[in-house]
């Protein structure tokens, strides 16, 4: 099957953009046509032969606007692969407790379609990155600041996602 991979994704504070911008990278050098744009931007799944849909954690949930990618494309992600991925702090815990919550997370997207793949990587957390309510709560929870991104893990899983597009 031709056609462009697309990588849509939400992010507010700028990590996922940036993660999202690598798994295209690693993809395109698995020879794959990719575009790589935020999930409200994107008005249509015609064309793409395959969706890699990610997002930050806020408070336990996907963002709104990857929740709404899923809801307004429902039809269209069950007729090709779809890869998902989540960007969040837990994911650099390991415990099964950590699991079972991260998997909470994405239960709701589980739900409305049945992923290829799904990986959760660790994300970014940088005050000044962060909304004037943002960066109050995590005051008051006392987050620490951290970029625990590790570019392999999230090469290498885009490479898998490469493996199973291509068939
Ligand atoms: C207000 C707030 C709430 C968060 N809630 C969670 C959470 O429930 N679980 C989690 O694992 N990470 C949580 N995080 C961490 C973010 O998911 C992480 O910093 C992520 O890399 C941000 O991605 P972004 O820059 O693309 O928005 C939270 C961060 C903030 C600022």
């Amino acid at each position: 099957m031709s056609g462009t991979v697309l990588v849509a994704y939400a992010s507010k504070s700028g990590t996922t953009t940036e993660v999202a911008r690598r798994i295209g990278a690693c993809l395109r050098e698995e020879g794959l046509p990719v575009e790589v744009r935020r999930a409200a931007e994107v008005t249509s799944l015609e064309g793409y032969r395959a969706v890699v849909l990610g997002s930050a954690v806020r408070m336990g949930q996907w963002l709104p606007e990857a929740r709404r990618f899923v809801g307004r494309f429902s039809e269209a992600l069950r007729e090709r692969p779809v890869a998902i991925f989540t960007v969040h702090l837990l994911a650099r815990e390991n415990s099964d407790e950590s699991r079972a919550q991260r998997e909470s997370y994405t239960a709701p997207i589980r739900a409305c379609l049945t992923p290829v793949s799904e990986a959760f990587f660790a994300g970014r957390l940088e005050l000044a990155r962060l909304s004037f309510g943002e960066r109050f709560i995590s005051r008051m929870v006392k987050a620490e600041e951290v970029d625990a991104r590790d570019w392999e893990a999230v090469c290498a899983w885009a490479r898998e996602v490469a493996a199973r597009v291509k068939g």
